[in-house]
């Protein structure tokens, strides 16, 4: 595997699935692979999760490795070509991307979106200089669009916890006081398309997400509906993707004041199919999910996280299998 960044790429979905239950029985058993070979992690942008399971699934392959937060003690970086560099960032992409490179056997990067610019969000222009100028095997570890190695973790989980062959699955927006971008949904309705689920998208109009992840999925803009019959919620805010009003790209539409009754509570839980509650964590509680919710039974942001480090391992693990 050279490039993870969208579902295709793992191939044969039940495949990477049975691979996390291999990883998961025995996560030190490739130690061979990761041998005097070391991975790189780039942030460009604050982590807990990805900085921590990706080191150490990386660890729990033998792997060297190797964290670099590019904005406290690296050079600031320039990241447009033909910019005249007479202002505070001393570096330009182009030179440190080769460069880390150079120094590291497989790279992870996370950048999120800038939201100064749709298409050079939406065109993934950090990420695919990494892919292009680096010489490694890339990995997303949230970017401007997509967060894949979130969205594998959350396949992983729904597996391991759904009750029929088929589960309802429901994306839900929940307010948030910030704009956020739509990494995580983006990546979650592109992994539930693809995965044997009945899934349907929930927001309030205006938060369309762009057609290229969600596809034909149903949307149900009545919340309380797409609840009805639910297996499991999955929450999270994101901003205006600009689908029908590109000027609107990366807005929060409403004050959020006015759009609490889409925080999911009992009120909401109550008409699933005694559902389990997911998300990707950070939360922001009683803004996204009440109390309640969040620490009932039935919420899986705990195991959700923790498999992380085996989605992390499993992309990992191939990337080393291809070196
Ligand atoms: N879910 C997730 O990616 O968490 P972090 O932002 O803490 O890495």
């Amino acid at each position: 595997m050279k490039v993870f960044q969208h579902v295709t790429d793992l191939g044969d979905l039940s495949v990477a699935l049975a691979e996390a239950q291999e990883v998961k029985r025995d996560r030190y058993q490739w130690q061979h692979l990761g041998r005097n070979k070391t991975a790189l992690l780039i942030f460009f942008n604050n982590s807990l999760r990805t900085r921590l399971s990706t080191q150490k699934a990386a660890m729990n392959l033998g792997m060297n490795v190797i964290v670099l937060d590019v904005n406290q003690g690296a050079w600031k970086l320039e990241t447009e070509r033909g910019v005249i560099m007479d202002g505070d960032k001393s570096e330009h992409l182009l030179e440190a991307i080769p460069v880390m490179g150079s120094y590291c056997d497989v790279i992870g990067v996370r950048s999120f979106a800038r939201f100064e610019n749709r298409k050079d969000d939406y065109e993934e222009k950090i990420l695919n200089q990494f892919i292009q100028y680096s010489g490694r095997p890339v990995f997303f570890m949230e970017s401007a669009t997509v967060h894949p190695l979130q969205a594998f973790a959350d396949l992983i989980t729904i597996e391991e916890h759904k009750n029929c062959a088929r589960p309802k699955v429901v994306l839900t927006w929940a307010p948030h006081p910030r704009a956020l971008p739509q990494a995580v949904p983006n990546s979650f309705a592109e992994w539930m398309l693809a995965a044997d689920v009945d899934f349907v998208v929930t927001h309030p109009e205006g938060y369309e997400l762009d057609p290229q992840f969600v596809g034909g999925a149903r949307v149900e803009y009545d919340q309380m509906k797409a609840f009805e019959g639910a297996d499991f919620i999955y929450a999270k805010n994101w901003s205006c993707p600009g689908v029908t009003r590109p000027e609107d790209y990366g807005k929060v539409l409403d004050d959020y004041h006015t759009m609490m009754d889409w925080c999911v509570s009992a009120r909401q839980m109550a008409v699933t199919r005694d559902a389990a509650f997911m998300h990707c964590l950070p939360v922001r509680r009683n803004m996204i999910v009440t109390d309640d919710v969040i620490e009932s039974p039935r919420s899986l942001v705990i195991p959700e996280a923790a498999n992380r480090e085996i989605s992390a391992q499993v992309v990992l693990k191939r990337m080393l299998e291809t070196l």
